[in-house]
This record gives structure tokens, C-alpha cells and sequence, in this order.
């Protein structure tokens, strides 16, 4: 095992910073001395030269970036077959809008799902999918190519999951009940018939054969599981029923494995869809919005909140012959399957009368109990000896080449870089919301961006579109691509701006980095809503205006935890009150897209236009739109929250304690240093982010006196007002830049290094959500306010870290 080194992010960061632009542009003032006019001057005179000289080649690069395209002209785009560019004319950032808002198209969106939702396109599956996506950026003029990896993952091979009952008189095992495991084949929708139709089952999830008796267990989420063993259960030896929802379904399996079960099921139960259910009188899909019995959530099981990425390449990019590690760190060791509600149901009443029933134990195992009507009684279980589950599960697991497609087009600043990506691979044959509603709407967003090269367009920044593989196993493509281009990506990536599933309902969702907030929401009220209920509303106008954290769960994980590239996530979905979304399920499909989620693909179209408008938004103006102060009232709000959960510490030490002695490993006296040194480190924490508020507001300010003398112009004449403004456009840009890097930790987070960031991260038993301050949250958690103080100096240091980096 070894570890190829990459750079790190700081080091990188001070390499290639715009002020090596300065430095770049040294050389020809080096002809100054052979200037006759410098001898006759007085110093003042040369500075006033040499202003003008810096001022000239400064609006060479920031101001009018033409020059350099008329100094040195580009071949024309691959792809402009008999289109070439417009020589001369020059898109105002109007005209650039208008096209971003009149390409993109329903019809072309609809084309394009149609395309990627006829075949199975699972990871490492499809290569044609690739080549087709590739071929069509091309057609648009967007110069593209195939970025393969060598990566380790599983393909479903066998399965099978059978309720074994002890009849008294023979006393053998006779089989009850053998789930199906498949999804019905539904006359309507031709994609539940497809003959390379994927079988229901886990990424990443172990191979094995096991029996035994079996449990109930809620959501699976670490406090379930914790109340569980606070009832007495045990788990060794046995399997564990959990359902989907609350947390990223591998830490279910995960926590179930460290408890000493030998086996997890994970099934979707009707209680979570909201309104819309058969009990509450709706027709299940096809005929009507509510969840099909037989839908399966296929997923990944591996540990996402430990390492994403290829689990046997931690921290290097998985090309062909490296060195591999063992897997085991971040994927299951114990087998699962994914179920329906159908196949559920025998289970679950196989418990009735076994153990405490759900409502014995506490508010939280009463949410959402969907299958009551249809006689289950929630009983945790365990289902006694003579009652239990085989599980048979059979994965063959290969190193294998995905294919993530890069299209890029150059900008007039070289080290400056915006990455817009969705990823391609489907668990199932359809996948027409997650990703290909993406996928499609990426497609438009290119093909938009084409128009605007074609009309004569050259971005600012270099644009980098990217068509990931393997997302759905942990991340992998993204992962793996942020891993072999971290140096360059970390001296060069303004932002990364993500779309997994793009358009399956009318309401437009986000999570951002908060430098990122101001920009979104300044695109989305340039985009006309398809909801005209109220005229001439935008997008935003109708968006509820939350942004979320970034957690993880999508490809920006590695962008924003791992490279401290400032990300956003957005897309359109339902809100819970539509049609039942059949999340990594056959019904996924390009019908019911077309039925039920997005009929016209108008939505589609809509959120092609936010995409083209935010990346015009982020290529086309010379000043990075980003928002410091934000940024700074974010920490600031962060921290509220950490010092809320230490407030209420007392009465979740109660139960922890309690579950921690239960387990035999930490008492309740094991309380690590002192509660009240820690809360003093947060307030040092506190006073560092008032100081980064105040550089951040003056930071914000020097951009927006930028923007306004951009935009008002400086009479050709004054030299002084040009060199300051070159000067300070170069500056701002570069502190912008930078800001996210600087809470990067090389040390990474306790226990999974890989995280890098000290603000945002996964949680830790949560894995989609969000966490804020990883590092003092975990530790008030575990109480070891030691560990907290350890974490309050790291914040406390990337904060002045920070505040250093915009004085
Ligand atoms: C790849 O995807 C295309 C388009 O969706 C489909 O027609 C084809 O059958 C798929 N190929 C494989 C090998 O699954
Ligand atoms: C699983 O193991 C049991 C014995 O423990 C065996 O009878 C059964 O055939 C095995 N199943 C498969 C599919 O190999
Ligand atoms: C973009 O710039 C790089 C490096 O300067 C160059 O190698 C590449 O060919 C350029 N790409 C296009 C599409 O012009
Ligand atoms: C449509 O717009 C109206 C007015 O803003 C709003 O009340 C309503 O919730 C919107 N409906 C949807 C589905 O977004
Ligand atoms: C979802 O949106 C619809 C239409 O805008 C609204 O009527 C409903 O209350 C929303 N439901 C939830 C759960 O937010
Ligand atoms: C890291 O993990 C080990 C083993 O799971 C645990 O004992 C330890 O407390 C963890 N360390 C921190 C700092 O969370
Ligand atoms: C508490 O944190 C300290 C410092 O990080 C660490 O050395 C120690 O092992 C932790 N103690 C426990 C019980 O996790």
C-alpha cells in the first residue's frame, strides 16, 4: 500500500495566485531602460509610466479581455463545423443572457432523457453513454474527452432473502415466505420490462449466506440503534429491518455491523411518502401518484461519511496500477439487501407480539408507521428462534474502468476555473429524474453555452463541464477526477456548481457554500418560473429562499470537503406533497417522468436556463460575484448552533451515558477535560470571526467600488483611477479565490482524514446532512472536551488563516 502524494492545497494556492499574473506581466517593463523617454524623467514620472503600463497590461487581462484575442487569436472551436466564430463582435453580458434563456429547450431536453433513460447505465456499465455525451459537447463546440479510472466495485450476481419458520411436529425449516425481489413489470411503463433490466440490490454491500433471528430497528439511525441496546436487545448473530430514510442508508449497515449483526435489510415504507399513500385512498403508480408496493431503493451501502472515492485508492486518483488498500475501511463487511414494502410485509408481522412494539420505546420510534393498515404491529423483535431470515446475498466485486467526460473551454484568465458537473450513472435501466434530469438538463446548459461561443463569446474564466461515472457507488468519478487534478484545481477552481437530479417537480431546492449564496440567488430571479400563477414571477421569486449546508451525497463532496472549492448543489424536486418520487427504482423512468414528475419537461427547461444563467453569472464578469460577509454571518450562525447543542449537553449525556455503559466501553465519569475551558475557546472562535466580518465587509466593499467603476468607466486619461482599479480587481479576485481554502486542515477530521474542511462535513452518523464544525460537534458528543479544545485552536487558526488572507 502506498499513497501517491498530492500537493498540498495551500502550498498550490500560493503558486499559482493571480499575483504571479503581476509577476508574468513583469518581463516587457524590463524594456523600460531602453526607453528614451525614462531617462529625461523624474521619478514620479516613471511611476506614473510605469502605472500606465501595469494599468494597460491589467485591462488586458481583466478588462478587455478581447485584446488578448486579437493579439493572439484562437482556432476556431472543434465542432464550429461551418460556424465560425464571429470575429469582432463581442457579447455584452446581455446579449450572453439572452441566449443563456432562449436555447435551451424542452423538446431537446425530453430528446436527451428519452436517450439516457433506454438502456442500463449503472457504473463502468455504458461506455456508448459516454461517447454519446462527449460527441453531442462536440457537435456544440465544446472541445471534450473520455477521463477514464481504474475503479473497485460490485455487480450484483445472486440474492435471495426467505422467512424460515421451525415446524414443531418435523422440526425442520420450512420456508414461510420467499421475498421476490423484483419490481413488477408494469404494462404502461415499457422501462419496468427492459431486458437488461438491474437487479435490485446495495453498492458495495459483502457477499455471504447468513440466518438468524431478526429485528426491527426504525430508521437504523445511530440513537435507534442506541435505544435498542438500551431495551436489551442484542444484535449478535442477528438481522436487522431497517427502513429507509433520515440517514445515508450505509451508516445503517454500518452501525448494525459494528453491533454485531451479520446481516441488514432496508425497506421503503409507505409511512414516509406524506399525503400521498394507498391508505390514505391514492392509486399507487401506474395508475395513480402513490408508491408502487414492489419499488425497490437500490443505493449504495458504503460508508460515505468516512472517505467517498474508490475505497481501495484513499487520497490518490485510481489509475491503472496503483497500489490498491484493503477495502474494508469504508464498505460493509456484513451483507444487505434492499427490499420492497411488499416484501417487507411478512417480515415485519412475523415480529407481531415479539418484544416491545415501536410505541413502547419512544416519540421517535412512532413517526411515519405507514404499514399499520395492512396489520403490522411494529414490533421490534427479535422474532424468536424458530423465526428466522435468510439472507443470501452474492456480489461480485472487479477493478474496472468509468468513464467521466470533461469538456472545457478556455477563458481569458488561465488560473481561473469554474467546474459545472452531473453525473451519468443510473442504478437502473431509467433513472430519469436521479441523474438524467441532470444529465439532460447539462446537456441544454452546454449546448446554450455553444450558442453563446458560436454568437462570439469568450468566457473570463475557463468553464469546465464534466459528465461523472460512478457517482452512485460513493462519489467515485468526481472523487477520483478531484484527486488526480487537486493541484491544479486547487491554484485555479473559483467554484463547482452541481446538478444530480435536475428537474422531477416544481420546487427549486439548494444547498451552497455561503460565498456562493448572493450569486444563486441573483440567478434565479433572472429565470421566468413556469408557475405564472402569479405573472412575471422568476424562479425566485417562487423558491422558499432556504439554502442548506453542504453534507454530501453528490459530487461536490470532494469539491468542497476534500478541496475547499466553494460548491452548490441545485436542482428541482417535489416537496413530499406529489407524486411519490421512486427514488433508485425501475419506476424512475422515463414514463413517469413524463406522467407524474415533469410533463412538457418544462421544468427541465427552466432549470437548464437557472444552470446557463449562473454559469454566465460566474464566467462572464470580471470580479468574482462572490459574498465574504456571508460567509463571515454563516461561521457566526454555525457556531450559535454548536453552543446550543453544548448548552443541552446535560440531558443527552443522560441517555448516552447510559448507552456508552450498556456497550462497555465509555462510562459516564469518562467525561474528558473541562466543559468550561472549552467554552471559553469558543468565544475566542467567536471574537476571530467578528475580525474575518470586518475584512470580509471591506472585502465585499472593494469589490462592489470595482464593479461600479467598471461599469461607469474611467476616462481614458486617468492612469492613477485604471492602475487602482487593475490593482484591486487582481487583488479581490484573488481573495476570493482563496477564502474557502484557508479552512482546509491538512490533518483532516478525527478518525476520517480524508475530510479536510473544518466547517462543512457529512455527519458523522447522518452522512447526507450537513454538519457544521465537524470537529467541536463530534467531540461534545463524545465528551471529550479536550479533543474540543484541540478542534476550537484548528478553527480558531483557520479563521485568522482567513482573515490574514483579506487584509
Ligand atoms: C447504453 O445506453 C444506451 C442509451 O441509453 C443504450 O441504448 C444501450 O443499450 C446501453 N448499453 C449497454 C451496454 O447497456
Ligand atoms: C446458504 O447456507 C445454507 C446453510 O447454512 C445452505 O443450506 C444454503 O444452500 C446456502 N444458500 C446458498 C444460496 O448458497
Ligand atoms: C486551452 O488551453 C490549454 C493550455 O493553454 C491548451 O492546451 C488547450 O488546447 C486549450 N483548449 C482549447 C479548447 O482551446
Ligand atoms: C406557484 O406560485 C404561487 C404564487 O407565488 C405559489 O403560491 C405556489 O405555491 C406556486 N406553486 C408551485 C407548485 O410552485
Ligand atoms: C408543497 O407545495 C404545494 C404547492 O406549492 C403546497 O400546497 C404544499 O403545501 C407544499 N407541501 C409541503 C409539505 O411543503
Ligand atoms: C476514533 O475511533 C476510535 C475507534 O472507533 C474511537 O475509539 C475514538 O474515540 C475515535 N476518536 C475520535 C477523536 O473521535
Ligand atoms: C479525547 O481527545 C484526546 C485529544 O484529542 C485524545 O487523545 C483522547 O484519546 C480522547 N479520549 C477519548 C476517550 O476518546
Amino acid at each position: 500500500m502506498g499513497k501517491v502524494s498530492s500537493t498540498k492545497p495551500e502550498t498550490m494556492a500560493n503558486e499559482s495566485t493571480p499575483l504571479i499574473q503581476t509577476v508574468r506581466v513583469g518581463p516587457p517593463r524590463r524594456r523600460y531602460p531602453h526607453n528614451t523617454v525614462r531617462r529625461f524623467c523624474t521619478i514620479a514620472c516613471a511611476s506614473v509610466l510605469l502605472c500606465g503600463f501595469a494599468t494597460f497590461l491589467l485591462n488586458a487581462v481583466y478588462i478587455w479581455p478581447s485584446w488578448r484575442d486579437h493579439r493572439h487569436p484562437h482556432p476556431p472551436h472543434h465542432g464550429h463545423h461551418g460556424h465560425p466564430p464571429h470575429k469582432g463582435k463581442r457579447l455584452s453580458h446581455e446579449e450572453l443572457q439572452k441566449i443563456l434563456l432562449d436555447t435551451p429547450s424542452s423538446e431537446k431536453a425530453e430528446e436527451w432523457s428519452r436517450y439516457y433513460t433506454a438502456g442500463a447505465h449503472l457504473a463502468g456499465k455504458n461506455y456508448s453513454q459516454a461517447e454519446w455525451t462527449k460527441e453531442r459537447w462536440e457537435e456544440w463546440g465544446i472541445k471534450s474527452s473520455i477521463v477514464a479510472y481504474d475503479v473497485y466495485i460490485n455487480y450484483p450476481s445472486d440474492h435471495s432473502v426467505s422467512l424460515l419458520e421451525k415446524s414443531s411436529d418435523t422440526k425442520t425449516w420450512d420456508v414461510a415466505f420467499k421475498a421476490s425481489l423484483t419490481e413488477d413489470v408494469l404494462e404502461e411503463d415499457p422501462t419496468t420490462s427492459a431486458e437488461d433490466k438491474i437487479p435490485t440490490f446495495h453498492g458495495y454491500s459483502a457477499s455471504g449466506n447468513v440466518t438468524g433471528s431478526f429485528v426491527y430497528v426504525n430508521y437504523g439511525t445511530y440513537q435507534d440503534y442506541a435505544d435498542l441496546v438500551a431495551a436489551g436487545i442484542d444484535f449478535k448473530g442477528k438481522i436487522a429491518i431497517a427502513r429507509y430514510g433520515g440517514i445515508f442508508r450505509g451508516l445503517k449497515v454500518k452501525r448494525a455491523q459494528e453491533l454485531g449483526a451479520v446481516g441488514v435489510l432496508i425497506y421503503s415504507d409507505p409511512g414516509d411518502d406524506g399525503e400521498i399513500t394507498e391508505e390514505n385512498g391514492y392509486a399507487a403508480y401506474p395508475e395513480g401518484p402513490a408508491r408502487n408496493p414492489s419499488s425497490v431503493q437500490r443505493g449504495s451501502v458504503q460508508f460515505l461519511s468516512s472517505r467517498p472515492g474508490d475505497p481501495t485508492t484513499p487520497g490518490y486518483p485510481s489509475k491503472p496500477g496503483v497500489p490498491r488498500a484493503p477495502a474494508d475501511e469504508t464498505t460493509p463487511s456484513i451483507p444487505s439487501i434492499p427490499i420492497s414494502y411488499a416484501d417487507a410485509l411478512p417480515l415485519l408481522k412475523a415480529l407481531n407480539g415479539h418484544g416491545p412494539q415501536a410505541s413502547d420505546l419512544n416519540k421517535y420510534w412512532t413517526k411515519n408507521l405507514g404499514l399499520g393498515y395492512k396489520g403490522v404491529k411494529y414490533n421490534i423483535g427479535p422474532s424468536p428462534d424458530d423465526v428466522v431470515i435468510n439472507l443470501f446475498n452474492e456480489q461480485e466485486y472487479v477493478t474496472t474502468p468509468q468513464w467521466d467526460v470533461i469538456g472545457i473551454i478556455n477563458g481569458t484568465i488561465p488560473n481561473e476555473v469554474v467546474v459545472i458537473g452531473n453525473h451519468r450513472d443510473a442504478w437502473i435501466v431509467g433513472g430519469a429524474s436521479d441523474p438524467n434530469s441532470g444529465s439532460a438538463v447539462l446537456n441544454e446548459a452546454v449546448r446554450s453555452i455553444g450558442k453563446a461561443l458560436e454568437a462570439g463569446w469568450k468566457p473570463v474564466r475557463t468553464i469546465v463541464f464534466a459528465s461523472w461515472d460512478g457517482e452512485e457507488y460513493g462519489l467515485v468519478g468526481s472523487t477520483e477526477w478531484v484527486e488526480e487534478y487537486l493541484p491544479w484545481l486547487s491554484g485555479a477552481n473559483v467554484a463547482y456548481v452541481n446538478v444530480d437530479g435536475g428537474a422531477s417537480g416544481p420546487h427549486f431546492s439548494a444547498s451552497a457554500a455561503p460565498l456562493l449564496n448572493q450569486v444563486l440567488r441573483d440567478a434565479t430571479h433572472l429565470v421566468p418560473s413556469p408557475n405564472q400563477s402569479v405573472p412575471g414571477q422568476s424562479v425566485g421569486d417562487v423558491w422558499d429562499g432556504k439554502i442548506s449546508t453542504m453534507g454530501s451525497g453528490s459530487d461536490f463532496t470532494a469539491f468542497q470537503d476534500y478541496a475547499g472549492i466553494p460548491s452548490v448543489d441545485i436542482g428541482f424536486g417535489g416537496n413530499g406533497s406529489g407524486p411519490v418520487y421512486h427514488y433508485h427504482s425501475n419506476y424512475d423512468s422515463f414514463h413517469w417522468m413524463s406522467e407524474y414528475a415533469d410533463p412538457g419537461f418544462v421544468y427541465h427547461r427552466t432549470m437548464a436556463q437557472v444552470l446557463g444563467i449562473l454559469i454566465g453569472e460566474l464566467t462572464d464578469v470580471i470580479i468574482i460575484p462572490f459574498g465574504a460577509t456571508e460567509y463571515a454571518d454563516a461561521l457566526d450562525g454555525y457556531l450559535d448552533k454548536v453552543e446550543a447543542k453544548l448548552q443541552s449537553v446535560d440531558t443527552e449525556l443522560a441517555t448516552e451515558a447510559e448507552i456508552f455503559a450498556i456497550r462497555g466501553s465509555v462510562t459516564s465519569e469518562e467525561v474528558v477535560g473541562s466543559q468550561d475551558a472549552f467554552e471559553e475557546s469558543l468565544k475566542r472562535i467567536r471574537h476571530s470571526i467578528s475580525e474575518f466580518r470586518d475584512k470580509a465587509a471591506k472585502l465585499d466593499e472593494k469589490a462592489a467600488w470595482a464593479r461600479d467603476r467598471l461599469e461607469d468607466g474611467i476616462p481614458w486619461w486617468n492612469l492613477f483611477e485604471k492602475a487602482k482599479l487593475g490593482y484591486t480587481i487582481a487583488t479581490v479576485n484573488k481573495q476570493y479565490k482563496f477564502i474557502e481554502r484557508h479552512f482546509l486542515f491538512e490533518g483532516g477530521l478525527d478518525n476520517r482524514s480524508w475530510f479536510k474542511h473544518v466547517v462543512f462535513a457529512p455527519g458523522l452518523w447522518t452522512g447526507y446532512a450537513g454538519a457544521v464544525y465537524p470537529g467541536l460537534v463530534e467531540s461534545i458528543d463524545a465528551k471529550n472536551y479536550s479533543n474540543g479544545l484541540k478542534w476550537a485552536e484548528i478553527i480558531n487558526h483557520a479563521v485568522e488563516k482567513a482573515t490574514r488572507s483579506i487584509e
